[in-house]
């Protein structure tokens, strides 16, 4: 199997971390570098100036430009030449070079943009400027005369100072060092950097693994469940996430119990239900062969039982292939307008003559006419259920009061009972398949517990809702609701 990488989550996680560490590393690397660079430029910039400050001062002191052969002030400018490893100018107002360190350009003429600037422009601020490919600074500055006058001269006036430019001093400054000491920063550097970036792919792997740990953790508890090893929960776990995979996975492990527990129980009420009159026809069947010269009634009473069982067994089948039909959600309803109030008069009808067997009173009441679009079969049998729920458990000389009504939305349906009513704790249960409250007396009564999950589920089938009120040896009370108008799932 070739797996991408890129889905890799540990991998995802392993760059990210690689690549933030390895941005970092050489963003620092670069500040650094950058900063010596500018930081020792400027502060070579700011100690030359200074110099060429008291130099250009000397000059005016000594008239340098009268008379440039003063031994002071040309040892001075070698000396500030061989400083800073570089060349020095002295240039007057005519631009004409009166002094090079390098002996090789006195008395030309220079044509700079910075050294015009001050003498014909009349700028009095010094430049520098930077050249980093050739390794210079390259900086001027003016030589400034500051002329006194007298109050009551003519030609200031007022009398006062006036600084008059006489030439301007040109140097340039090598940076070799800075270079070169950039070098061995940058040399170092890298070295620092290789390890960083070989700590990095180590640190980065092994925590994106730790990180991922938890998950790998998870997965390999839910293969352990799904193995069929266990059907323990999974243990909580360290992160949110896990912990939210974790919890709706115990949620779905629940439930799969549950509906397995279910089915087996399911399985085994079956087969002891259908094995019960199985049991009952043997035994029957069995006393019959064993005696010899059995009277014809005895046969025929005996006939007649195992006939009564048949019929039993066949109706749990029937009851158990109801129930499985409407299990199937593909079962569509068969929906048709239908009069409910004739419907629940053809059940009651039915119900009459086993009523009538216990003097069982049964009564109708209806408001309106009322037609609903409704399965006509499904919900007949559900009402059905009902009402010979509330006939079979009654009492003798009881009643059963059915009752219609409908609003704009619903139809309701409430059936209540005179009978012997449904304890509190079983009232949860009566619509589980095979459920019966009184196992004895429901034998006896001949019920087998499908009834009510029969009529559970086509009312759910409905969209509607059964409620259930019952009090011990009072009655009971079933209202069912259901819509008027079928609304088509939305699945
Ligand atoms: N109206 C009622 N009054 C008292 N108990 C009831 C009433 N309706 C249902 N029960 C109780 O609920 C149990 C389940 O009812 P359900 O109709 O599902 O089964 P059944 O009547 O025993 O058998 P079946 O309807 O399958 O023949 C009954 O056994 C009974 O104990
Ligand atoms: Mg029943």
């Amino acid at each position: 199997m070739i797996i991408n990488p890129l889905k890799s989550l540990r991998f995802r996680i392993f760059l990210l971390v690689f690549i933030t560490g390895l941005i970092s590393c050489l963003a620092i690397h670069f500040a650094i570098i950058e900063s010596y660079e500018d930081r020792a430029v400027s502060v070579r910039e700011s100690e030359v100036s200074t110099q060429l400050m008291i130099l250009a001062n000397h000059l005016i002191n000594y008239s340098y430009f009268s008379d440039t052969s003063s031994d002071v002030i040309n040892a001075e400018l070698d000396l500030l030449a061989n400083l800073y490893d570089g060349r020095v100018m002295v240039i007057d107002d005519n631009l004409q070079i009166r002094k090079d360190t390098y002996g090789i350009s006195d008395g030309k003429i220079i044509i700079s943009e910075e050294v015009v600037d001050i003498l014909k422009k009349g700028s009095s601020a010094s430049t520098a400027v930077y050249d980093k490919n050739n390794n210079y600074i390259e900086m001027t500055a003016p030589i400034t005369e500051t002329l006194t006058y007298e109050s009551g001269d003519v030609a200031a006036g007022a009398g006062g100072t006036q600084d008059v430019v006489r030439g301007v001093l040109l140097i340039s400054v090598s940076t070799e060092y800075i270079d070169t000491t950039m070098d061995i920063l940058t040399r170092r550097a890298m070295i620092i950097e290789i390890i960083a970036f070989i700590l990095l792919l180590v640190v980065a792997w092994f925590m994106s693994g730790k990180l991922l740990r938890p998950f790998d953790t998870v997965t390999a508890a839910i293969s352990d469940v799904k193995a069929g090893y266990t059907n323990e929960p999974i243990p909580s776990s360290k992160y949110l996430e896990t912990e939210h995979i974790i919890t709706a996975f115990n949620q779905l492990l629940q439930r799969m119990n549950a509906l397995d527990e279910s089915r087996q129980e399911f399985v085994s009420n079956v087969s002891h239900e259908l094995k019960t009159p199985i049991t009952s026809m043997k035994v029957l069947a069995d006393s019959l062969i064993s005696q010899e010269d059995v009277p014809s009634e005895v046969y025929r009473d005996f006939m007649e039982d195992i006939a009564a069982e048949v019929d039993r067994e066949n109706q749990i089948i029937n009851d158990l292939l109801e129930l499985v039909k409407m299990d199937k959600k593909a079962t569509a309803l068969n929906i048709s307008s239908v009069d409910v109030v004739e419907m629940m008069e053809v059940i009651l009808k039915r119900m009459r003559p086993i009523a009538e067997k216990q003097n069982i009173e049964m009564t109708l009441e209806t408001t309106r006419e009322i037609t609903a679009e409704i399965d006509e079969v499904k919900l007949s049998l559900a009402l059905m259920n009902l009402v010979e729920n509330a006939v079979k458990y009654n009492k003798e000389n009881g009643f059963v009061k059915v009752k219609l009504d409908a609003d704009h939305q619903y139809f309701t349906c409430k059936i209540s009972d005179s009978g012997i009513g449904i304890p509190e704790d079983s009232i949860d249960r009566i619509y589980e398949r095979f459920y019966r409250v009184d196992k004895s007396r429901s034998r006896e009564i001949g019920g087998t517990g499908l009834g009510l999950a029969i009529t559970h589920s086509a009312i759910l089938m409905h969209r509607g809702t059964i409620e259930v009120e019952s009090k011990e040896n009072e009655g009971t009370t079933f209202t069912v609701k259901i819509p008027l108008m079928y609304m088509q799932s939305m699945e």
